[in-house]
């Protein structure tokens, strides 16, 4: 019989890293040719990643230009994915979650009648604005897509309501996966400012911020919030690795280039950061991927956003929705720097998104959604 063509197709961090687990997996089965097309919709961040997993790129479409818009990235993505399909011919396209790669890698491979599965289907916040663009982006994706790879119970019940019920596995988290090769004891940092930081005596605060429906006020009220924070509270260092994006560089430029006991620095590699996030006491961001992480680390998170299509994680305690408002993000921050108790009830390790075995299952699934094996995989039932 032949080998199974698994074109994985990713172009920013967050997707690398996620799918960087699957396409080594996959590549595990006699029966299955995992290939992988970037699209390099982020190129330092994602050639980053790509080292840390020791991946290499069959196909790089090379998109990234500066402070792109979200039609320039579809765009671009959308033509060269027809020659990468032409040349590559896959039996299945696998993207993963909301971006606009994700979006237009999709929909390429719809073009060209080619199958679609989506890794981590269903998150849902049902604000088609927020977060923005990605909300639509899935939706979209969930709407083309014949195979669904779940994270959780809750997110294949999202999909159930858009009838959507074929096709439809619930894995885990492959970010749990991706957590497992990473994270170890007493690693040594490159950046020796991480090093140096005294995670016993100091409270150490990992921030991140880049969405898109943050740019602007409140993206503004959270430097201010974080400056506040520090400027306040000498027993704190914030680390933060600063997003490449432009829009954000200039945020952060402006309100926190001078601020004390604020370590501003350049985006880290993958292994670093979850070893960071390991260590620190807790995490402050408006990522999707520290909502997962920073709780299989046993780290309170405090999400710098409205909404969140995570809400696993708040419902075990471990993250509180901080919102876009300066004096409620500094008062939710105080909270866990001044009172050891409320800091204890969210500093417990859960599990909600995974127990490290997404990719298997979703490789499983795919073994048996294209007939090479008798057993359907048993669905992740939560830690
Ligand atoms: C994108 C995704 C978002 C995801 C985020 C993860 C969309 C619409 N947005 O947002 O869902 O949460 O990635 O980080 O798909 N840049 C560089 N080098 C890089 C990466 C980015 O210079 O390695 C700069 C470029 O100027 C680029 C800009 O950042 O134009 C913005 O990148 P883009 O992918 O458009 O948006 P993100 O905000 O990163
Ligand atoms: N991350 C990283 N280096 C950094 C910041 C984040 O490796 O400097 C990792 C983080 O641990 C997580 C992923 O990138 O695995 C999240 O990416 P991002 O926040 O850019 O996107 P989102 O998850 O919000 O889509």
């Amino acid at each position: 019989m032949e080998k199974l063509r698994v074109m994985s197709v990713f172009g920013t961090r967050p997707e690398a890293i996620k799918m960087a687990p699957l396409v080594l997996e996959l590549k595990k089965y006699p029966e299955i040719e995992s290939i992988c097309c970037v699209t390099a919709q982020h190129r330092q961040m994602l050639d980053a990643v790509m080292e840390v997993f020791h991946l290499q790129a069959d196909w790089d479409l090379d998109i990234m230009t500066p402070r792109q818009t979200l039609s320039t990235i579809t765009c671009k993505c959308l033509t060269g994915m027809d020659s990468a399909l032409d040349a590559l011919k896959p039996d299945l396209v696998l993207v993963h979650g909301d971006t606009s790669t994700t979006f237009a890698g999709a929909l390429s491979a719809f073009y060209h009648q080619i199958p679609v599965g989506h890794v981590e289907a269903g998150l849902r916040t049902y604000d088609r604005y927020s977060p923005f663009p990605e909300e639509m982006n899935r939706k979209m994706v969930g709407a083309i897509a014949s195979m669904h790879f779940c994270p959780t119970e809750n997110n294949r019940d999202n999909l159930a309501r858009e009838n959507i019920t074929e096709g439809v596995y619930v894995t885990g988290n492959t970010v749990i996966d991706a957590l497992k090769t990473t994270v170890r004891k007493g690693y040594r940092f490159a950046a020796e400012t991480l090093n140096k930081l005294d995670y016993e005596k100091k409270k150490v605060i990992l921030v991140t911020c880049h969405r898109r429906e943050n740019y602007g006020e409140p993206m503004k009220n959270i430097m201010l919030a974080l400056r506040q924070i520090a400027e306040t509270h000498e027993e704190v260092e914030l680390v933060y690795p600063v997003h490449l994006s432009p829009v954000v560089r200039d945020a952060v430029n402006d309100y926190l280039a001078d601020a004390p006991r604020v370590h501003l620095i350049d985006p880290l590699p993958a292994d670093e950061m979850h070893n960071l996030m390991a260590r620190c006491a807790f995490v402050m961001t408006d990522s999707g991927g520290l909502q997962e992480e920073a709780p299989a680390l046993g780290k309170p998170v405090l999400v710098l956003r409205r909404e969140t299509e995570r809400p696993e994680a708040v419902a075990a305690g471990t993250v509180k929705l901080a919102g876009v408002v300066r004096e409620e993000i500094v008062a939710l921050a105080e909270e866990l720097l001044n009172d050891p108790a409320a800091y204890a009830a969210m500093a417990r390790a859960v599990n909600p998104y995974g127990d490290g075995a997404a990719c298997y299952r979703i490789a499983q699934a795919i073994l048996w959604q294209f007939g090479r094996i008798n057993l359907r995989p048993e669905d992740y039932r939560g830690a």
